[in-house]
C-alpha cells in the first residue's frame, strides 16, 4: 500500500451497527459497506454469521464481523475499543438491535419486562455512551438509532416494547440538544412502521415460550388486535411493510446527510401513522431549538 492509497484509506468513514444477523442490520451492513463505509457488522451470536460472510466474500465487502450483545456492556466497550485500536476514529453507531414483544402488562413476567427494557432501551444508551468520548474528541460523529412508530405511538399490547421505544426516542431528543453544536454528534431517530423482517416470527417465539400473548378477560380483546391486524396486512400489506432495505436506504441516507433531522418515518404509511404526535414538528428541527433556547 502506498502513502496515497493508506490515506484514502484512514479517510474512510467508518460505521458500527448492532443487530446484523438478519433484517434492517444486515442490509445496512451491506449498504453502507457498497457506499464506501468501512462497516463494523457486530450481532450477539456470531454462529449466525454465515450468510452475511457469504455476501461479503461474494461481493468483496468491507465488513469486519465482530460479537456484540446490547444487553452486555463488556461487549460493547471491547468492540469500540478494537475500532478506535484499528482505525482511531468512530464516526457512526447505527444503534439497531431491537427485538418485539406483544403481551399484556399484567400477564408480562418481570424478566419479560427487564429483557424488552433492556434490549430496547439499555441497549441504545450503553452503545451510545461508548462511542460518545471518542466522537465528542473528535469533534465529530452520529449516532442513528432505529426506533419504531412505536416511539411515537403506544399501541395495544405492545405497551412494553413502544415504552422501551419511547424511552429510547426522549434520550436521543436530550442528547441532540447539546451534543450536535457543542460536539458536532448528529442525532437521528430512524422510525419505521412495519418490516418483513424476522422481526415478528422472533417476538412470537421469544413470547411463546413464556406462555400465552393474553390470557383470562385480555384474550378476547387481543383476538380482536390480531384480527385487526390481520385485516390490515391483507388489505394494504404494500403499503404497511417495507423491506429491510428500505429502511437501510433511510438510515444511509441520514449518514449522507449534513443536516440530519432528529427524527424521520420511513414511509407514508408510518408518516400517516405518527401525524397526530408529528405534524407540528415533523423532523423535530424545532423542538431542539425550543429546547436550546429554554435550557442552554
Ligand atoms: N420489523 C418491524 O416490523 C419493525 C418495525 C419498527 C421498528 N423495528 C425496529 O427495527 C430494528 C431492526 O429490526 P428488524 O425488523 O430488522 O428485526 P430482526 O430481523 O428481528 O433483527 C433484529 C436484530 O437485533 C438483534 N438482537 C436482538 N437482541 C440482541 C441483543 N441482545 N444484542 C445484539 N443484537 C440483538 C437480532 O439478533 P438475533 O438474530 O441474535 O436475534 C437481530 O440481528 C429493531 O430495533 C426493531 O425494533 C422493526
Amino acid at each position: 500500500m502506498n502513502i496515497h492509497s493508506k490515506k484514502l484509506t484512514i479517510m474512510k468513514k467508518n460505521v458500527l451497527i448492532t443487530g446484523t444477523s438478519t433484517g434492517v442490520g444486515f442490509e445496512s451492513a451491506i449498504l453502507f459497506a457498497k457506499n464506501n463505509y468501512k462497516v463494523y457488522a457486530t450481532m450477539r451470536n456470531l454462529k449466525k454469521a454465515d450468510k452475511l460472510k457469504q455476501r461479503i466474500l461474494e461481493e468483496n465487502l468491507n465488513i469486519e464481523v465482530l460479537p456484540l450483545d446490547v444487553t452486555k456492556v463488556a461487549s460493547i466497550t471491547s468492540v469500540v475499543k478494537t475500532i478506535i485500536e484499528k482505525d482511531g476514529k468512530i464516526d457512526v453507531l447505527v444503534n439497531n438491535a431491537g427485538a418485539g414483544f406483544a403481551k399484556t402488562t399484567e400477564q408480562a413476567s418481570e424478566e419479560e419486562i427487564r429483557w424488552v427494557t433492556d434490549v430496547n432501551y439499555h441497549g441504545v444508551v450503553f452503545c451510545t455512551q461508548a462511542v460518545l468520548p471518542y466522537m465528542r474528541k473528535q469533534k465529530s460523529g452520529q449516532i442513528i438509532s432505529i426506533t419504531s412508530v412505536g416511539g411515537l405511538v403506544g399501541q395495544p399490547f405492545n405497551e412494553l416494547y413502544c415504552g422501551a421505544k419511547f424511552a429510547v426516542e426522549g434520550f436521543m431528543e436530550g442528547l441532540a440538544t447539546y451534543v450536535s453544536d457543542a460536539f458536532n454528534i448528529k442525532i437521528t431517530c430512524v422510525e419505521p412502521g412495519g418490516i418483513a423482517t424476522e422481526f415478528m416470527t422472533s417476538a412470537i417465539e421469544k413470547t411463546a415460550i413464556k406462555g400465552q400473548f393474553a390470557t383470562g378477560e385480555y384474550a378476547p380483546i387481543f383476538d380482536r388486535y390480531m384480527a385487526g391486524n390481520q385485516k390490515r396486512a391483507n388489505e394494504s400489506k404494500e403499503q404497511v411493510y417495507q423491506t429491510g432495505i428500505e429502511v437501510a436506504e433511510v438510515a444511509l441516507g441520514i449518514a449522507q446527510n449534513e443536516n440530519p433531522p432528529l427524527r424521520i418515518r420511513t414511509s407514508q404509511w408510518a408518516e400517516d401513522f405518527c401525524k397526530l404526535k408529528t405534524k407540528a414538528d415533523p423532523d423535530g428541527h424545532k423542538i431542539v431549538k425550543q429546547l436550546q433556547d429554554s435550557f442552554l
